[in-house]
Order: structure tokens, then C-alpha cells, then sequence
């Protein structure tokens, strides 16, 4: 099964795609991800990236669909959660064909309604732990014991530099102009489910999983 969660910066796509990863034995590609480690490892993808994403606009379609191909190849059977990708007309035209191009179909769109108030508040009270990658947010997911990672027991933690307001605001304003219309590509083919991405992190894991069940 392979699968495309959709919404806006903070509507908690990486979040749900990591609990499917544990519960369901898929895969998460995030493009985000994925570029925020080339950035780091200072590849030519990354040092392109760097200046674009600290703006909040969007990467090249080139690269990010050459990243999503290069990644599902390591895949073997496991099911694909796309977690930012596609993101816009080009990107999913480009989906269709590496998705073909690997005898792989996409089976649901899962868009995550929310209301865009509330995403400030979640985007920059967000941070992870730098050793394991788990997310934490200073009001709605802090860590059991304060400054202790829950996962791995780390004690550093780290932001992202394109969480503060200014940032996130362009970045909304590129998924209203740019994602947000290929919705109707999709639901043209009948793939899109709507989740509510305003209720708790649990209820909306439980609402993905009725889909992927067919609930
Ligand atoms: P990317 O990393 O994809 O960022 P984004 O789309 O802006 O989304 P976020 O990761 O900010 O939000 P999320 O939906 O994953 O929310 P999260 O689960 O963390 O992209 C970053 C940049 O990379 C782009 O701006 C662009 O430059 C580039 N890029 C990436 N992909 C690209 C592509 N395909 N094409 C071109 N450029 C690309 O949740 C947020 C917070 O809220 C967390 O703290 C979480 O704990 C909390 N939370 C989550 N769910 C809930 C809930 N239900 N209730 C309460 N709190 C919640
Ligand atoms: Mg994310
Ligand atoms: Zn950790």
C-alpha cells in the first residue's frame, strides 16, 4: 500500500507518518527529511536547498522527484507514506511515473484538515531530539522527564530554521498557492480521504488506520 499524507506546514504529516511506521511496517519519505540531511551533509542537492528552504519556498521539482525515485528503490515490498511530496501539478504528474516506472499504485490521499490559526502555535513550539529524531512540542508533546528524550534517553534538542513565524507564513502561502490545487487531481481518481487534523495526535492516527483498513 502506498500512500500520499497532504496538508498544510504543521498539520502533523510527519507525525502521523511516523507512528504508521511503527504500528504498520511502512516506510516514511519525507522530502523535508530528506533535504534537511543533505543540507547538513552538505551535498550539491543540500547546499541548492539551503537558501530556499530557510525562505519557506519551494525546492525544484527536478530534485525532490529524483530524491522520492532514488529512495523508493531502497524500499523492497514495504508501502510508502509520501510526507511532503508531492507539492505541486508537476510533482505528482512526476509521482504517477516513478510510481508506474516500479509496478507500484497509489492507494489513498490523506488530506489532514486543520485551521491554519492553530499551525503557528504547533510549528514553532516544535522541536525533536537531536540524537533520535523524535518530536516533541513545548505545549502538546513534552518529554516525560524534562529535558530527557523519551525514546532514547538524549538530552539535546534541536529547532528547525525554518520554524519562526515569518517562515511560516510563506511557507502556508506556497501550499495554498502551489499544493493545495492538486487536490482535485486527485480526487478526480476518487484517492481523497479527509482526516480531521484538529482533534488529538492519537484520534488521528485511529482515523488514518480506518482508512488504510477500508473502515
Ligand atoms: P517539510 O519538512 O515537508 O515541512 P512542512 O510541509 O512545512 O511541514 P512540517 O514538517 O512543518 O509539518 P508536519 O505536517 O510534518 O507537522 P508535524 O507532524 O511536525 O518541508 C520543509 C521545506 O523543505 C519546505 O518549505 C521546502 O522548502 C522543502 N521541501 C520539502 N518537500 C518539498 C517538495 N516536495 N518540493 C519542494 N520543496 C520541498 O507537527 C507539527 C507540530 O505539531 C509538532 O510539534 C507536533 O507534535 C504537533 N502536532 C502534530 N499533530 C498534532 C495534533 N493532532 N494535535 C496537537 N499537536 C500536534
Ligand atoms: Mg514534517
Ligand atoms: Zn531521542
Amino acid at each position: 500500500m502506498n500512500i500520499i499524507l497532504l496538508g498544510p506546514p504543521g498539520a502533523g504529516k510527519g507525525t502521523q507518518a511516523s507512528r504508521l511506521e511503527d504500528e504498520r511496517g511502512m516506510v516514511q519519505l519525507s522530502t523535508g527529511d530528506m533535504l534537511r540531511a543533505a543540507v547538513k551533509a552538505g551535498t550539491p542537492v543540500g547546499l541548492k536547498a539551503k537558501a530556499v528552504m530557510e525562505a519557506g519556498e519551494l525546492v525544484s521539482d527536478e530534485i525532490v522527484s529524483g530524491i522520492i525515485g532514488e529512495s523508493l528503490d531502497g524500499l523492497g515490498e514495504k508501502g510508502a507514506i509520501f510526507d511532503g511530496y508531492p507539492r505541486t501539478a508537476a510533482q505528482a504528474d512526476s509521482l504517477d511515473t516513478i510510481l508506474a516506472d516500479r509496478g507500484r499504485t497509489l492507494d489513498h490521499v490523506i488530506e489532514l484538515v486543520v485551521d491554519e490559526d492553530a499551525l503557528v502555535e504547533r510549528i514553532t513550539g516544535r522541536f525533536t531530539c537531536a540524537n533520535c529524531g523524535e518530536g516533541y512540542h513545548d505545549t502538546f508533546k513534552q518529554p516525560k522527564v524534562a529535558g530527557k528524550c523519551d525514546q532514547c534517553g538524549g538530552t539535546e534538542f534541536k529547532r528547525r530554521p525554518d520554524d519562526n513565524e515569518e517562515t511560516v507564513r510563506t511557507r502556508m502561502a506556497e501550499y495554498r498557492a502551489k499544493t493545495a490545487p492538486i487536490l482535485p487531481i486527485y480526487e478526480a481518481r476518487g484517492l481523497v480521504k479527509r482526516v480531521d487534523g484538529m482533534a488529538d495526535i492519537a484520534e488521528v492516527t485511529a482515523a488514518i488506520e480506518a482508512i488504510l483498513d477500508g473502515k
